[in-house]
């Protein structure tokens, strides 16, 4: 009985020794990680090579435990079928504790006083692990969770293993503004690796810089001038519409029409093209559901960005980007045939006024018009559902704002003047308040420094 005990001991390699090969491979890597914001990439290949050695490290004991029964044997008996079960075991066993070692060491040095970001207060199991951010942005509750936290811990609070929350309007120059921090790698797992060029939102540093010229010039007051009409036509078959079904007494989901108008709106403004949505009453390429699953992916691989970079590649997770992708390129693709009929958003991020010393590249172009879309559609549509709810569940308010229209567009004058807007004091204050009750981007805009 003792001598088969000692047989199977000498069978396996010693169970410290996978626990200090993760030990000393998580130390290695820690130490050889570059200082200072980090590409998602990199953390991907490293999450890859803890993985690895797991993997390796386990062939390993199984050949271990092979040779260490083979040598008991004498090198001499035929392979019994059996005989596979002690190295099955081996593998299980030094596995298991090669990623428990290598996990636990992860933890300990997260909550270690060693850690650069120790002495910030937060919930515990937040700061060890990123995946809990995963979870709750997954439910949709990032927003109540940091509400939470900031009134437990404060206005600065560790939200992860290497991040901060704060909440102190006096930082938002230095950490959101211009000169302040990089972008942090939030921004990372919006990366469509497929993609032949980013857009500007995820671009960082001076890259940003250059592609924000052409926004600049696309967003100033004179270009919004020429965009004008284009809300207007928009408006009218809104309108139109929404007086026919309530001519037919068929209730109205608004907030649906508003997508319907906004789209249609963004369009136009990025690439003259006509979505039809209004016009179907409807959306046939399923374009928006595409943008609320892809919205919803985003907030959560956004909290582990390296995971994108992977998943992206794999044809279910990249399907709403593929749908979106494809729909980027072929609104361009129509620009590029048909020509520019007014000043568009394409005219200035083309530089078709000829301002830059080199164009931008079409793909550059495709990626930004596709952001537009994406950032100023899914926004307004927000803010616009938020002001109509607010507005229906009040009816004081509801009133007050009709008498304050009647008064600045009496019945004859142009209802698409846009000199009288800054009469409309009120409906300014419905659309500040209806976006700080309801922000319509309550995403987390990361920074990254340092640490
Ligand atoms: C209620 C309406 C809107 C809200 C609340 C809103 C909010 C935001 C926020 C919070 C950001 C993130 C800033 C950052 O990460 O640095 C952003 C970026 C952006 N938004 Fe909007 N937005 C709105 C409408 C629009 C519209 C109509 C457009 C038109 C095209 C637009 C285009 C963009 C672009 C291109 C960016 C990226 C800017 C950059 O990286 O420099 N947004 N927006």
């Amino acid at each position: 009985m003792g001598t088969h005990k000692s047989d199977s001991q000498q069978a396996r390699p010693p169970l410290w020794l996978p626990c200090a090969i993760a030990v000393a491979t998580y130390l290695v890597l820690h130490f050889s990680e570059p200082v200072g914001p980090r590409k998602s990439p990199t953390a991907a290949n490293r999450a890859i090579l803890l993985v690895g050695f797991g993997l390796v490290w386990s062939c390993f004991a199984a050949l271990w435990t092979q040779t260490a029964a083979a040598a008991a044997s004498g090198f001499s008996e035929t392979p019994d079928p059996v005989s596979i079960l002690p190295q099955a075991r081996a593998i299980l066993t030094s596995s298991a504790v090669y990623f428990a070692s290598l996990i636990t060491s992860v933890i300990c040095y997260r909550i270690s006083p060693l850690h650069p970001l120790a002495g910030v207060p937060g919930p515990f199991w937040y700061k060890t692990s990123k995946l809990f951010g995963a979870w709750i942005a997954w439910k949709g509750k990032t927003h109540l969770l940091s509400k939470k936290w900031h009134d437990t811990y404060g206005p600065i609070v560790r939200t992860g293993p290497n991040e901060i929350s704060i909440l102190d309007a006096e930082a938002i120059p230095a950490v959101l503004g211009t000169g302040g921090l990089s972008k942090g790698q939030f921004y990372d797992g919006r990366w469509d690796p497929n993609a032949p060029a980013g857009s500007l939102l995820i671009l960082k540093d001076e890259d940003h810089a250059s592609r924000r010229r052409l926004w600049t010039r696309g967003m100033s007051s004179q270009a919004l001038k020429e965009y004008e009409g284009f809300i207007g036509n928009r408006a009218n078959i809104l309108i139109e519409k929404l007086e026919a079904m309530a001519g037919a007494g068929s209730s109205v989901d608004i907030a649906e029409w508003i997508s319907y108008f906004t789209f249609d709106f963004m369009g136009d403004m990025a690439f003259g093209f006509d979505f039809e949505f209004l016009r179907n009453a409807g959306d046939k390429d399923g374009l928006l559901g595409a943008m609320r699953r892809f919205a919803i992916a985003v907030q959560v691989v956004c909290h582990i960005p390296w995971v994108a970079t992977y998943a992206n590649k794999i044809p279910m997770f990249g399907r709403d980007m593929q749908i979106l992708r494809a729909f980027g390129v072929g609104a361009a693709t129509r620009r590029v045939k048909v020509g520019a009929s007014s000043k568009d958003l394409w005219y200035h991020l083309t530089d078709e006024a000829g301002f830059e010393k080199s164009k931008p590249s079409i793909a550059s172009v495709v990626a930004d018009g596709t952001l537009a879309i994406v950032a100023g559609a899914d926004t307004t549509v927000s803010a616009l559902s938020s002001l109509f709810y607010f507005l229906l569940s009040d009816p004081t308010c509801y009133k007050r704002l009709q008498q304050e229209v009647d008064a600045v567009y009496p019945p004859g004058s142009d209802p698409l003047d846009v000199s009288k807007h800054a009469e409309l004091v009120f409906m300014n204050g419905c659309l500040n308040e209806a976006l700080r009750l309801q922000p319509a981007s309550s995403d987390q805009w990361s920074s990254s420094g340092p640490c």
